[in-house]
């Protein structure tokens, strides 16, 4: 089996603890004020985790349920167990199991799974993005005034500092000036929703190296562009992702603020 075939494999098998899960009840615990995980978040962790040990050993596993510490590293993996818990909690079915595969600071392989709507995305470097067995692009929309965007809200908002202030400046920004805006409340699959023309752009403050490691190859490889709210090249430090069909991306970064 191909390497991005075990991928997929990992993740199909992790989706059924998810379909268990977002019908039955759950325990949630709070690990801010309004940022939750539940016990299903952590079983496909550790399920994902194991399975990954077998065929990835020489890979470092950067779990967002278990790792504590640095994120970069030469060669390593980078797992979301539920992206998107919020709505697994309240019944939306906007959710995926993210894996994304490193190496040297680029990505090399990703799979963003949505097992509830049986959407499994793909990708390995240069060799294109894929929903399921089809091949993805990005939108060829030119104009900002007609573009549908993502975006998401930093759980720090409850604290109504910088980030809060951000989010509302941005809105207030762009508004007026696109066709409307998406919470859709799963960073990894909007990428994915990028990359398959549904939105044109998409953009957030305080994503972690989890939520954007496979989306952003995925995009990537449909013909995306990816970088920071200055136009610089996006890495795990970046305060900030702005991500695009690649033909808003500069309209998009005017409209922005600065953070
Ligand atoms: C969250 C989702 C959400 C984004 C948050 C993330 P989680 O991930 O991707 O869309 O706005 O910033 O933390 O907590 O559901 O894995
Ligand atoms: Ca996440
Ligand atoms: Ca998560």
């Amino acid at each position: 089996m191909s390497t991005i075939e075990k991928l997929k494999k990992i993740a199909y098998e992790a989706g059924e603890i998810i379909k268990e899960g977002y019908v039955a009840n759950k325990e949630i615990t709070h690990k801010g004020v309004v940022d939750i995980v539940t016990q299903y978040d952590v079983a496909t962790e550790k399920f994902i985790l194991n399975a990954l040990q077998k065929d990835f050993s020489e890979y470092i596993l950067v779990g967002e349920e278990s790792h504590e510490g640095s994120y970069h590293y030469d060669k390593a993996i980078y797992i979301d167990p539920i992206d998107g818990t919020t709505n697994f909690v309240h019944g939306f079915p906007y959710l995926a199991v993210s894996i994304g595969v490193w190496e040297k600071g680029e990505p090399v392989l990703a799979v963003v799974y949505n097992p509830l709507l049986n959407e499994m995305f793909w990708a390995q470097k240069e060799k294109g993005a894929y929903l399921n067995e089809k091949r993805i692009s990005v939108s060829e929309q030119t104009q900002l005034q007609q573009s549908l965007v993502g975006t998401g809200f930093p759980y720090a908002k409850v604290n109504k500092g910088i980030e809060y202030q951000w989010v509302i400046e941005c809105l207030s920004n762009l508004l007026p000036y696109i066709r409307d805006i998406r919470r859709l409340g799963a960073a990894a699959l909007d990428l994915c929703y990028l990359a398959q023309g549904k939105l044109d752009a998409f953009y957030e403050i305080d994503l972690k190296p989890w939520d954007t490691a496979g989306g952003i190859l995925i995009l990537e490889e449909a013909g995306g562009k990816v970088s920071d709210v200055y136009g610089e090249s996006y890495d795990f430090n970046s305060k900030s992702i702005v991500a695009s069909n690649g033909l808003v991306h500069g309209q998009l970064l005017k409209k922005l603020e600065k953070i």
